[in-house]
């Protein structure tokens, strides 16, 4: 796949802002049959340092609530000045996706990038969590890191070099997303599919020079991308 978009973005400050395998090409790739329309209220959740928070204001138009839980929302805030955007266009908020203190029904969209295995794993969470904020009608898009087919129980050595079986509970398969979103009664399916970026984004992610891309590195350098692959979740509120 061709990243046309995030080729515009400068290497050293996507590394700078990253947090795990390279968000804007996993995004592009995730928004290729985009359906939110430019200038919807999108929330960003689980936007980390607000690095996919910028992309999506700047790439398709849209106003963002930057929404993550470990970040520094002001120091968001600086990073969005000094990529040229205003208020009106992304506003960071810290906030837990399990307790979200939005109004209701206030938003148009929902794009999720690298974040939603964190939260999303509980099947009531859609319908309880995260639909009552979205309009009628209104997209959800996410990406999580997967898992090519389940090995929970005969965990590969190379996917032990990074992570441990716990850490490994968060990477889980297609079919298991699958059985999970189906359990959404306000929400449809539109599509859950494997996707085409794998290697490049994990390879971008371990040039990096944090101790969790350094720990990261040890697993995909022995080869572990073999068992692993990234899933996108397309949904629709009813
Ligand atoms: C691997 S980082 C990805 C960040 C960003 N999307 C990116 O790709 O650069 C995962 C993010 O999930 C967020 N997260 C995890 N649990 C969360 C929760 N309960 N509520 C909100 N955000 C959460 C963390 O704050 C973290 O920034």
């Amino acid at each position: 796949m061709k990243y046309e978009k995030t080729l515009k973005y400068d290497t050293d400050l996507i590394n700078q802002k990253i947090m795990g395998p390279n968000p804007l090409k996993l995004e592009e790739e995730l928004m290729k049959d985009n359906r939110i329309k430019t200038g919807s209220i999108v929330m960003d959740l689980g936007s980390g340092q607000g690095i996919t928070s910028i992309f999506l204001a700047k790439e398709y138009g849209f106003k963002v609530y930057a929404t993550d839980l470990w970040s520094d929302a002001e120091e968001n805030k600086k990073f969005f000045t000094e990529m040229g955007l205003t208020d009106e266009q992304v506003i960071p908020v810290k906030a837990d996706a399990t307790d979200l203190k939005y109004e209701k029904e206030f938003f148009d969209a929902v794009v999720s990038t690298d974040s939603y295995n964190y939260f999303g794993r509980d099947e009531n969470y859609l319908d309880e969590k995260l639909l009552p904020f979205i309009k009628k009608g209104g997209y959800i898009y996410i990406v999580v890191p997967g898992m090519k087919k389940d090995c929970h129980n005969n965990i590969p050595k190379e996917l032990l070099l990074s992570w441990t079986p716990e850490q490994l509970d968060y990477i889980q398969t297609k079919e298991y997303w699958k059985n999970i979103i189906s359990k959404s009664k306000k929400s449809e399916i539109v599509s859950i599919y494997e996707m085409e970026s794998n290697e490049e984004c994990w390879n971008d992610w371990i040039k990096c020079d944090n101790e969790y891309s350094i720990n990261d590195r040890k697993a995909i350098e022995a080869g572990a991308c073999k068992y692993l692959n990234f899933i996108a979740i397309v949904l629709k509120k009813k």
